[in-house]
């Protein structure tokens, strides 16, 4: 598909970078609140405190001469995931779904592929001194339970766990979107990392056409499966969870990243300040429309569970022609 220019993007309402920064994350998001949601650790203690669940955190690292303390870290577990309590964007997360038969400290990752506990002592090293961090920062690699998954989406996920990314603004659920992981992606759900996005109706929950890289996909390229019309279970629930996102870190422009778990439901994985804007194509809809009617219709005193109703009537999947392709 060819994709329209910028000009004519924003002339149908979908928002570039440079006004995203400008007239939203410049104005809605004061700096002083990103350290709450930059550090996976303290989001998690955020929205533990706010009584929303997470995954349960197993330990974290947080310098050198602690590197050693992982397989106590792990002992019991046979599954577990390994991510930088800094990073964006899936970088230096290990997904791990198993161990060696004969050998417990060789570890099977999402791709199949086994790593030695040496290999993940020096990828732990690495993270902790700021391989994966946002500026290069000294980290922490924080060790989680791995989601169990569910049962939807079984069939446009290639080994691994999607996720449900909501953008809130002021408090408001305006669009959502499904990341589906692929082979490429290695059990991660982020697009850089190769994974499909799926557009969400926000009056359904249900999944709309996917975009790979740039081009929109009807199939997931593993499976097969159509990815449109499938019913994200709880829905209701995850558009007031994502409400509640704002109330927990007070960010005017917020993107909340979710994932349900086979046995937990639906657990908070991170919170983001700055959300990309390739959620707009693939709902094949400009943020500019959506933002602009919650401006009209703000109400300071509206609760989450009546934001979430707003996005539910407001924001049904409109019928529409692709506004991404140029004539
Ligand atoms: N605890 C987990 N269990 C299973 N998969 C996970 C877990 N944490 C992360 N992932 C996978 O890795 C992706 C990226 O994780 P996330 O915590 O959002 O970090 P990032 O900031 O790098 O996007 C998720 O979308 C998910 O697919
Ligand atoms: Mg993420």
């Amino acid at each position: 598909m060819i994709l329209a220019r910028p000009k004519q993007l924003h002339d149908i309402g979908v928002l570039g970078l440079n006004e995203r920064n400008a007239d939203y994350i410049a104005r809605l998001n004061p700096r002083r609140l990103y350290p709450l949601v930059d550090d996976k650790v303290l989001t998690k203690e955020l929205a533990l405190k706010a009584g929303m669940a997470v995954p349960d955190l197993y330990g974290v690292i947080a310098h050198q001469g602690e590197v050693r303390k992982f397989a106590d870290i792990v002992r019991d577990r046979e599954s577990f995931v390994i991510k930088p309590a800094r990073g964006s964007g899936g970088d230096g997360i290990f997904v791990v779904i198993g161990r060696g038969k004969r050998k417990r400290d060789n570890y099977r990752l999402s791709s199949g592929l086994f790593v030695s506990e040496g290999e993940i002592l020096h990828h732990i090293s690495n993270t902790v001194s700021g391989q994966y961090s946002l500026a290069g920062q000294r980290d922490h690699a924080l060790i989680e339970y791995c989601v169990h998954f569910e049962a939807t989406f079984a069939e446009v996920s290639y080994q691994g766990v999607p996720d449900i990314r909501v953008i809130v603004y002021r408090g408001y659920p305006v669009m959502a979107m499904v990341r589906l992981p692929t082979r490429a992606s290695d059990g991660k759900a982020n697009l850089h990392q190769g994974a499909v996005g799926a557009g969400v109706d926000m009056s359904t929950g249900e999944t709309l056409t996917g975009v790979l890289g740039n081009d929109v996909v009807d199939e997931h390229p593993d499976t097969g499966a159509l990815i449109a019309g499938l019913q994200i279970p709880m829905w209701d629930f995850i558009l007031e969870s994502s409400a509640r996102g704002y109330d927990v870190t007070g960010l005017g422009y917020l993107g909340v990243d979710m994932v349900i778990d086979a046995d937990r439901g639906p657990l908070i994985l991170e919170m983001n300040a700055r959300p990309g804007l390739n959620i707009q194509i693939a709902n094949n809809t400009g943020l500019r429309e959506r933002i602009e009617r919650i401006e009209a219709l703000y109400d300071p005193s509206a609760n989450a569970l009546q934001r979430a109703r707003v996005a539910r009537r407001e924001f049904p999947a409109r019928i529409q022609a692709d506004l991404f392709k140029t004539a």
